[in-house]
C-alpha cells in the first residue's frame, strides 16, 4: 500500500475526481444553519441537499471535495484509537449524472490504482432489500464486474447499508472494507463486525430517495451518488496504523503533550485516553471558532457543545498536569502548521480563537476549582456511606450551582467506579422547572391553565386561521368553550359572567405568545356579550386558546363572535418588534457578523434582545448602536413582508433563528423592503408598515446574562418619549434645587463636590484645635491627687475614638498622670480612662476607675490599668461618675 501525508491525500482525492469531470466545490462553514435540524455540518452532502433533491448546481452534475465536519453523538467513545469529534469528509457526488456502475467502477480504481489495495483483500456490502426498497443486485454486479471477488460481497439490511439524516435525500448504500488476514472471529464474522478482522474504508451511496418529516419515502427526480470516506481512518490506515493519533494530523500534536506532561503516549492507558481526548477536542475548537462562522462557547445550542468539548479538554489537560499556557500552545500547532495550508481561515483567525479559548479556560477554571471540592465531599459521602451510585440531585446541584454538564459528572464519577443516577438528575432538572412554572401560575390569578386543556380538545388537529396580520377584526364561530371546576378544566357549552374560560374558535385576529412576541389584548364581543382577553396562546395543533374573563352576558358554543385588536397595543408590541430586528441587523454592523439572536422578548413595553458577544459592549460601541437603529426609523423604511418557500427565502439570505426548525413555508421581514432590506428575518410576529412608527429608540441598559451572552434592554415609540419626559423633569428639578442653568449643571455639582471638601477639611482643623485647646486647659487645671496629675472632666467628643484622641492628648502632657473624661452622647455616657506608666507605679488602674464609674450610672466596662473604656447608660449622672473617678483615683494612690 502506498504511504500518505494527509496533505498529498487530499490532493490525490481531488485530483482523481478532477480527472474524471468533477469540479472541487471547496468547504462550508462547520457549524450548520440550523435549517437541516442539526449543529453541526455532519456530512460532506449535508450543504448539498438542496442539489440532491434537484435543484440545479451551478457548477454542474460532477462534484467533489474535502469537507470538515463535526459529529459529536459518540463524544464519550472519543479517548479510543479510532474515534474523534472533527474529522474531514473526502466526497464526490453524481446529481443525477452517473450511477453505479461508474461508481463500482471509479472506487475500484481508487482503492487499487491509486491506494494500492491487493484486490483479494477487499469486501463490499450492498443492500438486503426491505420494504422501502429491493435488494440491490445491481450493485453487487457492478461491485463484482470492478473486480471485487463475488465471495467478497455480504448482503446487510438496513441498519448497516442505508444512509440518509433525518431527512432529506437518502438510499441504500454500498461500504468497501479491507480484509485484514486473520482468521475469522466466529460463524458470523464478516463486515460490520467489530472483531478488526474487516476495517471500513468508504462509503457509496445511492441516493434515490426523499425522507420526508413525517417519516414517509418518496423517490426522487434523479439518481444521485453520494461518496463519502473518512480521511483520517483511512489516513491511518494507508500508514500502517489503526490509530488515527499516530497519524501526521495528530503526531505533532500528541508530541506536544508528551513533552509538556512527560507522560509516555500509550504507556498508560488513562493517561493515553486523556491526552487523545485532550487532542481531539482542542482541534475541534480550533475549527469551530476559527470556522467563518467563528463559534464562541455559550449556555446554547453549538455554543454549548463547543462550551463542552473546551472544559472536557481542560480537564484531560489538568489530569496531565498542563498548563493554560500549554493548552493554548497546543492550540498553536494546528493553527500554525498542521492546517496552514488545507484551512487558512485558521491563521487568519489566530488571535480571536486563542483569545476565545484563553477566556473559556479561565471561566471553566474557576468554576472547576470549586465545583470539584464539592464533587469530592458529595463523593466521599457516597463512599462512606458503601453507596456506588452519586443521585440525581446531587448531580444536579453540582449543573446548577457550579455549572457541571451532567456528562462530566458521569465521566468523573466513572473514572472513581461510581455511577450517576441520571434519570434522577433528568427528575431534579424537572422539578426546578416545575417549580419555576408553578410559581409563575400562582402570580395569575386565573383558575384554568392552558396546559390542562382536556384531551378531546388537545387531540383536535383543526387549526385555527390566522387573520391577523392585515385586519384587526373579524367574526368568527365558537368551537369549544372551557371551564374549570374542582375535578380541572372540562368543555362546557356555554359560559357567562364572571367566569374565567378559554375559548377556541375557527379564526382569529388575535396574536398569540409566541417567537418571543407577548399575545395582543383585545375584545371578543357579541351583542350582549363582552369578555376580555387575558392571553392567547397557540397549542401544538396550531388552535388558539384564548383565555378570556367574561365581563358581560352569556356565550355559547356554535354562536358567532367578534373578536377584535386592541390596535393602541398592537402598535406598540410592532414597534418594540421591528426594531429588535433593526438592533439585530444594526449589533452585526457594529460588533461584527459573528452576532446572533440567543433570545428574544417582545413586549408592548419595551424589548429584551440577548445575543452572543464575549465581552461587554463599550459605551461607545452602545451609542453607535442606538444611534444606527435610530437613523433606520428616521430614514422611513417601508417594512414589507412574504411568505416564501423555505429554499427561496434562504436564498435570499434571511436570517433563520439558529437551531428553529422551520417548515417548508416561512414568512420572511424585510425592514427596508426586499430591493435593499437593512434587515431580512424568517419572523411569523407582527410588524410596523414602516420604520418611522418606531419613532424612537432608546436603550436602556446593555449587561451579561451568562458566559459570552449579552443583553440589550430598549424602549420604543411612547415608552421612550415617557422617558425622555421623565428625564427631562429631574432635570428641570436638579435645575432649580441647584439654582442654575441647565447647562451648568454639571459645572455646579463639581462645584459643590470641592465646596463640601474644602469645608471639611476647614472643620477638621477647627475640630483638631478645640480638642488641642480643651487638652491645654485640662492639664493647667489639673488637681494633684497623692502626687499624680489628675484631669477628671466632661468633654463634648462625638465619639469614643475621638474621646480616645482626647485622652491620648492629655495624657501625653502629663509627666505622671491620670486622665478620666466622660461625655455625654446623647442616650448613653462615654467613659475614657488614660494612665500614664509612672502613675501605673504608684497605684493608678484605669480599669478598676472606670468601672466603679460606670457603675453609678448603671453601666459597665473596665479595662487595663493604663486604659479603659466604658459606657453609662443615665446621662443625668455623668456629674457622680466623675465624682466617683476621682474617689476611686484617690484611694488607689493614697492607699
Ligand atoms: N454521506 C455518506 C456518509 O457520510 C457518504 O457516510
Amino acid at each position: 500500500m502506498r504511504q500518505f501525508t494527509s496533505k498529498e491525500l487530499r490532493k490525490t482525492w481531488k485530483e482523481f475526481y478532477i480527472e474524471r469531470g468533477h469540479v472541487d466545490v471547496g468547504a462550508v462553514s462547520l457549524v450548520s444553519d440550523g435549517s437541516t435540524g442539526v449543529l453541526f455540518n455532519v456530512a460532506g452532502m449535508q450543504p448539498l441537499m438542496p442539489f440532491l433533491l434537484g435543484e440545479k448546481h451551478p457548477l454542474g452534475t460532477r462534484l467533489c471535495n474535502v469537507q470538515g465536519c463535526v459529529r459529536t453523538n459518540d463524544i464519550d467513545s472519543v479517548g479510543d484509537r479510532s474515534h474523534v469529534t472533527f474529522f474531514e469528509m473526502m466526497g464526490s457526488w453524481s446529481l443525477g449524472d452517473y450511477f453505479k456502475e461508474e461508481r463500482c467502477k471509479w472506487s475500484y480504481e481508487l482503492l487499487t490504482g491509486v491506494f494500492g489495495f491487493d484486490k483479494d483483500h477487499l469486501a463490499a456490502t450492498v443492500f438486503a432489500g426491505d420494504e422501502n426498497a429491493p435488494r440491490d443486485e445491481e450493485g453487487a454486479q457492478f461491485r463484482i464486474a470492478s473486480g471485487f471477488k463475488p465471495e467478497n460481497i455480504y448482503y446487510l439490511g438496513a441498519d448497516d447499508n442505508w444512509w440518509g439524516l433525518e431527512y432529506g435525500p437518502c438510499g441504500p448504500d454500498s461500504e468497501m472494507f479491507y480484509i485484514a488476514d486473520v482468521p475469522d472471529c466466529g460463524p458470523n464474522c464478516g463486515p460490520g463486525c467489530s472483531c478488526g478482522k474487516y476495517t471500513e474504508i468508504g462509503n457509496d451511496v445511492f441516493m434515490q430517495y426523499e425522507k420526508h418529516q413525517d417519516g414517509t419515502l418518496t423517490p426522487l427526480k434523479q439518481k444521485n451518488v453520494d461518496t463519502g470516506w473518512g480521511l483520517e481512518r483511512i489516513l491511518a490506515f494507508l500508514n500502517g496504523t489503526k490509530d488515527v493519533y499516530k497519524t501526521d494530523l495528530f503526531t505533532d500534536a500528541i508530541a506536544f503533550i508528551e513533552k509538556s506532561s512527560g507522560v509516555k503516549y500509550d504507556s498508560d492507558e488513562k493517561l493515553t485516553r486523556s491526552m487523545r481526548v485532550l487532542a481531539d477536542h482542542i482541534r475541534t475548537s480550533v475549527m469551530l471558532i476559527g470556522d467563518a462562522a467563528k463559534l464562541v462557547p455559550s449556555n446554547a445550542g453549538a455554543g454549548y457543545v463547543l462550551r463542552r468539548l473546551i472544559r472536557r479538554a481542560v480537564r484531560h489537560a489538568r489530569t496531565l498536569g498542563m498548563s493554560t499556557e500549554q493548552i493554548l500552545d497546543l492550540a498553536k500547532i494546528y493553527i500554525d502548521s498542521v492546517y496552514d495550508d488545507s484551512y487558512p481561515l485558521l491563521a487568519k483567525n489566530r488571535e480571536f480563537i486563542l483569545n476565545e479559548l484563553d477566556k473559556e479556560i479561565a471561566r471553566f477554571e474557576s468554576t472547576l476549582e470549586n465545583g470539584i471540592k464539592e464533587f469530592k465531599k458529595i463523593l466521599d459521602d457516597k463512599k462512606a456511606a458503601g453507596s456506588s451510585e452519586i443521585d440525581g440531585e446531587s448531580a444536579f446541584y453540582l449543573y446548577d450551582t457550579f455549572g457541571f454538564p451532567i456528562e462530566l459528572t458521569v465521566e468523573m464519577a466513572s473514572e472513581e467506579g461510581l455511577k450517576v443516577d441520571e434519570e434522577g438528575f433528568k427528575a431534579a432538572m424537572e422539578k426546578q422547572k416545575e417549580t419555576a412554572r408553578a410559581a409563575t401560575k400562582a402570580k395569575g390569578d386565573l383558575a384554568l391553565s392552558v396546559n390542562e386543556i382536556p384531551d378531546e380538545v388537545a387531540k383536535d388537529s383543526n387549526a385555527t386561521e390566522y387573520d391577523g396580520y392585515d385586519n384587526l377584526k373579524c367574526d368568527a364561530k365558537v368551537i369549544y368553550i372551557l371551564k374549570s371546576d374542582e375535578e380541572g378544566v372540562k368543555v362546557v357549552d356555554s359560559a357567562s359572567e364572571g367566569d374565567d374560560i378559554i375559548l377556541v374558535t375557527d379564526k382569529t385576529v388575535l396574536y398569540a405568545t409566541m417567537g418571543g412576541q407577548i399575545h395582543d389584548e383585545g375584545k371578543i364581543s357579541t351583542a350582549g356579550f363582552e369578555a376580555d382577553v387575558i392571553s392567547v396562546d397557540k397549542d401544538a395543533q396550531g388552535k388558539y386558546l384564548h383565555t378570556l374573563k367574561v365581563v358581560k352576558g352569556t356565550v355559547s358554543t356554535g354562536g358567532t363572535v367578534s373578536i377584535e385588536v386592541d390596535k393602541k397595543n398592537r402598535l406598540a408590541i410592532a414597534r418594540n418588534h421591528t426594531a429588535t430586528h433593526i438592533l439585530l441587523s444594526a449589533l452585526q454592523k457594529i460588533l461584527g457578523d459573528h452576532v446572533e439572536q440567543a433570545g428574544s422578548y417582545v413586549g408592548n413595553d419595551r424589548l429584551r434582545f440577548d445575543f452572543n458577544n464575549s465581552q461587554a459592549m463599550t459605551a461607545e460601541e452602545i451609542a453607535k448602536v442606538e444611534e444606527m437603529v435610530n437613523d433606520v426609523v428616521l430614514q422611513a423604511l417601508p417594512v414589507e413582508t412574504k411568505v416564501l418557500a423555505i429554499e427561496d427565502a434562504k436564498k435570499l439570505g434571511a436570517t433563520a433563528i439558529f437551531g428553529e426548525k422551520y417548515g417548508e413555508v416561512v414568512r420572511v421581514v424585510a425592514v427596508g423592503g426586499f430591493e435593499a432590506p437593512f434587515d431580512l428575518e424568517f419572523c411569523g410576529g407582527t410588524h410596523l408598515t414602516n420604520s418611522a412608527q418606531i419613532g424612537q429608540f432608546r436603550i436602556v441598559s446593555e449587561s451579561g446574562i451568562a458566559a459570552g451572552i449579552r443583553r440589550i434592554e430598549a424602549v420604543t415609540g411612547e415608552r421612550c418619549y415617557e422617558m425622555n419626559k421623565a428625564d427631562r423633569t429631574l432635570i428641570d428639578e436638579a435645575t432649580t434645587a441647584l439654582k442654575t442653568p441647565k447647562d451648568k449643571i454639571v459645572e455646579r455639582i463639581d462645584a459643590l463636590h470641592a465646596e463640601v471638601k474644602s469645608l471639611e477639611k476647614e472643620l477638621a482643623e477647627i475640630e483638631k484645635a478645640k480638642a488641642g485647646s480643651f487638652a491645654d486647659s485640662a492639664v493647667s487645671g489639673a488637681k494633684d491627687i497623692g502626687g499624680v496629675k489628675a484631669v477628671i472632666a466632661a468633654c463634648d467628643a462625638a465619639d469614643a475614638a475621638a474621646m480616645r484622641d482626647t485622652a491620648d492628648k492629655i495624657r501625653d502632657k502629663l509627666d505622671c498622670g491620670v486622665v478620666f473624661l466622660a461625655a455625654n452622647g446623647g442616650d448613653k455616657l462615654l467613659f475614657t480612662a488614660m494612665a500614664t506608666k509612672s502613675a501605673v507605679d504608684k497605684g493608678a488602674h484605669c480599669g478598676n476607675i472606670i468601672k466603679e464609674a460606670a457603675k453609678v450610672c448603671g453601666g459597665g466596662g473596665g479595662g487595663r490599668p493604663d486604659m479603659a473604656q466604658a459606657g453609662g447608660k443615665d446621662v443625668s449622672k455623668l456629674a457622680d461618675a466623675l465624682a466617683k473617678a476621682e474617689e476611686v483615683l484617690a484611694s488607689q494612690v493614697n492607699g
